[in-house]
């Protein structure tokens, strides 16, 4: 009789494994999600080649009050918005994922990050791209650096082999899910091997402190590689994320072992690679929408970035019995919830509108001070009145119309003073002490307050 191969049934969402074949997962609760996977590993399989020439630490129980924190040394990626979003720069040893969507641009923000660390020999691994194309990306990008290997591999056995003679000061593998290990069956992609291969990265880079960058593919329901599991073993997971229209890109930190997930770094993409946003207000203001109706400029902040964005609406009779609702870049829920305040505060019928939402920029903005904007430039396009172009507004909405306080006022009113903004409202005792500022400051406590600020 034919020896059956070994196989489980994992989760293709969190990576639990189960002997039978399950309908819904009884950790992460999706359903349909179990596929069946070869997980034998080969006896006939090469053991990986052991870490030759590297300083291995042996590791032993220590006493906590023995362990030297020290001033960390962290690697100065020389880009001001990667560094911030990891927190101050890479921390030698960890192991960093970055996610997104294919096309995002993943690939050349790790590729032209690289090109610029004059200091440390790299070693990057692909994948998917050839050695040409990588080539011929960097001249794209423009910078030529002498010390960065390419290695076009997705054998993790040979890349192991490779690192042993080369001794990267960093590994880059673009992506995880191309690699593969000879000790297990399954294909390359699959939770199991990426698994697999994730941990044996992730065990070079403790040993030798060597800091890994892998990056992975998002799949279609936003999380990594389908297998969560990989968010479980890097120490930090940063999301590329941005609408492929727009030229805008957000690395947000959804993870982070060496500091805050608040974190987020904006880039440009540009014909020659990213560039990087230090000020995205400018970018987000086009200041070009002077009497017209339907625009709200709200101060929001995202990490700890204030910054002023446009918000958009337009609001049309409904020509259908079902009114059509549709919000790019803010959460449609939310939407449907600030329309019912306006229902009831403002009279606006609601069943006869059409009514689109706009986050200028392709930028999807969680902050709850967006609500304040997000209704007012709603009212705006209904009465087609336009709201003045110097002011602007912060201030998450309640469902009985009241204006809730938001978080780091102070920030929010400096940068509208910076831009030039010459009046913003702010929710009513939110403001502890008043400085005398430039730009003046309208307390609201329910929107009708605001609407009659606004509108007259
Ligand atoms: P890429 O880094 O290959 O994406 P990922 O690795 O996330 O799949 O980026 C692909 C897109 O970026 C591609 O559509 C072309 C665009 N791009 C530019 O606009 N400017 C550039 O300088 C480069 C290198 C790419
Ligand atoms: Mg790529």
């Amino acid at each position: 009789m034919a020896k059956r191969a070994l196989t489980s049934f994992v989760c293709s969402q969190c990576g639990n494994d189960s002997p039978k074949w399950l309908g819904k997962c009884p950790v992460c609760g999706e359903w349909n999600t179990y596929v069946e996977e070869v997980i034998a590993t080969k006896s006939s399989a090469r053991q990986l080649p052991g870490l030759t020439g590297y300083e291995t630490q042996k590791i032993h129980p220590v006493l906590l009050q023995q362990i030297d924190t020290g001033e960390e040394i962290r690697m100065d990626l020389k880009d001001g918005e990667l560094n911030r979003v990891l927190g101050g720069g890479l921390v030698p040893g960890s192991m960093v994922l970055i996610g997104g969507e294919p096309g995002i641009g993943k690939s050349t923000l790790v590729l032209q990050t690289v090109l610029k660390l004059k200091n440390y020999k790299t070693l990057y691994v692909s994948g998917e791209e050839s050695a040409r194309q990588l080539k011929l990306r960097a001249e794209r990008i423009g910078t030529e650096y002498e010390k960065l290997y390419i290695l076009c591999e997705t054998n993790l056995e040979q890349i192991f082999t490779h690192i042993n003679t080369l001794k990267p000061d960093l590994l880059i593998v673009d992506s995880v899910q191309t690699i593969y290990t000879e000790r297990v069956e399954s294909s390359p992609g699959s939770i199991t091997q990426v698994r697999e291969s994730a941990a044996a990265l992730l065990k070079f880079a403790k040993e030798t402190g060597t800091p890994t960058l892998l990056i992975g593919h998002i799949n279609k329901e936003g999380s990594i590689a389908g297998p969560k599991v990989l968010e479980h073993i890097v120490d930090t997971v940063l999301q590329f994320e941005g609408d492929r229209h727009y030229m805008y890109r957000i690395l947000r930190n959804i993870k982070n072992r060496f500091g805050s997930t608040s974190e987020l770094g904006i880039y440009e993409m540009r014909q020659n690679g990213l560039r990087e946003v230090d000020n995205p207000s400018e970018l987000l203001l086009t200041r070009n929408h002077e009497g017209l109706s339907g625009v709200a400029i709200a101060a929001a902040i995202e990490g700890i970035r204030p910054f002023l964005i446009e918000t958009q609406a337009l609001v049309s009779t409904a020509a259908y019995g079902t009114p059509q609702r549709s919000a790019t870049g803010f959460d449609i829920r939310r939407m449907n919830m600030l329309l019912a305040v306006l229902e009831k505060r403002a009279g606006f019928k609601l069943i006869q509108k059409d009514v689109f939402l706009n986050i200028a920029g392709g930028l999807r903005v969680n902050d709850p001070a967006m609500d304040l904007s997000v209704i007012s430039a709603i009212l705006s396009s209904s009465l087609d009145v336009a709201i003045e172009w110097e002011i602007c507004m912060s201030g998450e909405v309640g469902l009985s119309g009241e204006i809730r306080p938001v978080n780091r006022i102070e920030q929010r009113i400096l940068e509208a003073e910076k831009l030039g903004f010459k009046k913003i409202l702010i929710p009513q005792n939110n403001l502890k002490n008043k400085s005398n500022s430039n730009i003046k400051i309208v307390q609201v406590k329910k929107v009708e307050e605001a609407f009659r600020e606004l509108f007259g």
